[in-house]
């Protein structure tokens, strides 16, 4: 595999040739081996391989990969449901490849863009003849999963969080590892948690430990303009421009420090024991020594809540390498080594932070994306690999009011986009209920309206409702089902039939002064025969629990 200079050369050469119009990206198909006992550096170099060299081969196909009739089709071997079954994700580093695939899609919605999971046993040649398949097909499923003999995509379903299994208990016995702690929502979250357990926190953060006697930390919140007057006013006493942007910087390192210092006053409020490390995640060293901290004084813990993260929106064309390293690094290698320093040590539950950005993808965030999704899928791989530790994956929505998505255009962007900003009060004590009303499992999202991430990427659904082919094979036998109109992912499935009492009996011989009346039979008739044009050769067993209102 080449280093990313000589990769993206080959390429130029190529297209010196003549026009790339298709990509396969297979390498998230090959053995991946045990996350538990791979090392540091072979962790960089698979994440390379499958992520970093499709983010430079993108990049220089940018132009190239982009009209109808140019494709990139990524494969994965998660286990045919992207990871979303009960056995959980296969082979977890391809959620950094379904990020990636997810995003390209949102900046070059023309083309053809998948990406399609397989079992952990399919076979190569089963394989290469469903990858060539699903490029010549069905441009509305972005995500596409084979299992079982069936070909699958997913939605989202709403499930309650109290699901009659036992929650956590968060009590001052409680072990909390916080990273991230300085973050804006991070802290206010913190908070939360300690206010319920009054538990031992370890708080990580890249900021410094603030120092709780600097007035202007207090300041920042009743009286910022007169702050930002001030930080002018000092910039200049030392002789330096004091530049908008230079005050703006100080202003954003003391919104850090006040944040990571309102975390630690929230614990200790609460009569819990607050240890703040300024660490960067990204340096396994430092973050190994933290964790043996955290051995020798708790010997376990109890919640591992991973939520440092990077945020900047570029378009692949923009997005440099240095900022794809940076942004994917912090989640990717802040995850890894953590894991790898807590090794065998107790681990009751963990709470990765991911975004709607993984779950969707989003334009100018294939870094940020890439990341999100590794953190869901390995944290669905940990239903098998780590039976005994919940593991939880929140993709969130956009944050009002608080946390990265209020800095520059991004709240903009989100009502261009029909995508509500989350209340803070809404998303403060959501990790807490999560964790202790139920027994959730796996991927959450978190959100009101989702705009544009719902919308379908073909108006039928990539149903061709012209072909009498397609027709033939979404038909079910019986009166109710004419014409399937539409089999959209996130919109469900739209059959247009004519209802006519002079055609069909059951309406003639069915009125009511002389109307006819859709007998209720017929109506469940039409749901059977519905969900056979979905699954055909199924047989429909029951129809339970139907009340006419
Ligand atoms: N806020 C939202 O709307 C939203 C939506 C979806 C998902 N999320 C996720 O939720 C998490 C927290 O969001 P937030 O809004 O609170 O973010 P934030 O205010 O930007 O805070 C993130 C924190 O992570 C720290 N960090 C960055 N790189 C680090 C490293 N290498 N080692 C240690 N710490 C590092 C940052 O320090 P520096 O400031 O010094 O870089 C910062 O204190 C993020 O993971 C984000 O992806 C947030």
């Amino acid at each position: 595999m080449w280093a990313p200079d000589a990769l993206q050369k080959t390429l130029e050469d190529w297209l010196s040739v003549g026009p790339v119009h298709g990509v396969y990206w297979l390498g998230a198909l090959d053995p991946e081996g045990d996350l538990s006992t791979m090392d540091l550096t072979t962790w960089h170099e698979a994440l390379r391989i499958r992520v970093k060299a499709l983010y430079v081969t993108m990049r220089t196909l940018y132009q190239q990969i982009a009209a109808p009739g140019t494709f990139l089709v990524s494969a994965t071997r998660l286990g045919g449901q992207h990871g979303y079954d009960p056995s959980g994700a296969f082979a977890p580093l391809g959620g950094a490849v379904a990020g990636f695939t997810k995003t390209y899609k949102r900046e070059r919605i023309d083309a053809m863009v998948k990406v399609v999971d397989f079992e952990a046993e399919a076979n190569a040649s089963d394989l290469a003849q469903i990858v060539i398949e699903e490029t010549l097909r069905d441009p509305a499923a972005v995500e596409i999963g084979y299992k079982d003999g069936l070909r699958w995509t997913m939605s989202l379903e709403e499930q309650p969080a109290v699901d009659g299994q036992a929650g956590l208990t968060l009590d001052k016995d409680t072990v909390f590892v916080i990273t991230g702690a300085a973050g804006s929502i991070v802290s206010a979250i913190t908070a939360d948690l300690a206010a319920v357990s009054g538990g031992t926190f370890y708080l990580l953060d890249l900021v410094p430990k603030p120092d709780p006697d600097n007035p202007d930390l207090g300041r920042f919140v009743s009286e910022k303009e007169a702050l930002k007057r001030d930080l002018f006013a000092r910039i200049q006493t030392r002789g330096e421009r004091a530049t908008p942007a230079l005050v703006e910087k100080q202003l954003a390192a003391l919104e850090r420090a006040h944040a990571a210092q309102c975390a630690i006053d929230a614990v200790q409020a609460a009569g819990g024991r607050a240890n703040y490390f300024s660490v960067n995640l990204t340096d396994a060293d430092a973050v190994a020594h933290v964790i043996n901290q955290v051995r020798q004084q708790s010997g376990r813990i109890d919640v591992l809540l991973h939520a440092a993260g990077m945020e900047r929106s570029h378009l692949l064309p923009d997005k440099d390498p240095r900022e794809f390293d940076l942004i994917f690094d912090v989640k990717s290698d802040g995850w890894f080594n953590l894991l790898h320093a807590i090794g065998k040590m107790p681990l009751k539950a963990t709470v990765v932070f991911s975004s709607i950005a993984g779950r969707f993808g989003n334009a100018g965030q294939a870094d940020y994306s890439s990341a999100n999704d590794l953190l869901c899928k390995i944290t669905s791989s940990f239903r098998t690999t780590r039976p005994a530790t919940r593991a939880l994956a929140i993709d969130w929505s956009a944050w009002g009011g608080i946390g990265m998505a209020t800095r520059g255009s991004i709240p903009k962007m989100m009502e261009l986009a029909g995508i509500d900003m989350l209340p803070p009060e809404a998303g403060i004590p959501l990790v807490r209920r999560e964790l202790t009303v139920g027994g959730t499992r796996g991927e959450i999202v978190v959100g009101q309206r989702l705009g544009i991430l719902l919308n379908e990427w073909d108006p039928t659904g990539g149903v061709e409702v012209s072909q009498s082919d397609d027709q033939k094979r979404l038909s079910a036998p019986g009166p109710m089902v004419a014409k399937v109109a539409s089999m959209g992912i996130h919109q469900g499935l739209s059959i247009d039939t004519v209802l006519d009492p002079a055609v069909q009996p059951f309406l003639h011989d069915h009125q009511i002064d002389g109307t006819p009346v859709l007998p209720g039979v017929m109506g469940i008739e039409a749901f059977a025969e519905a969900a056979l044009c979905m699954l055909p050769g199924w047989h429909i067993e029951a129809i339970e629990n139907v009340n006419f209102l």
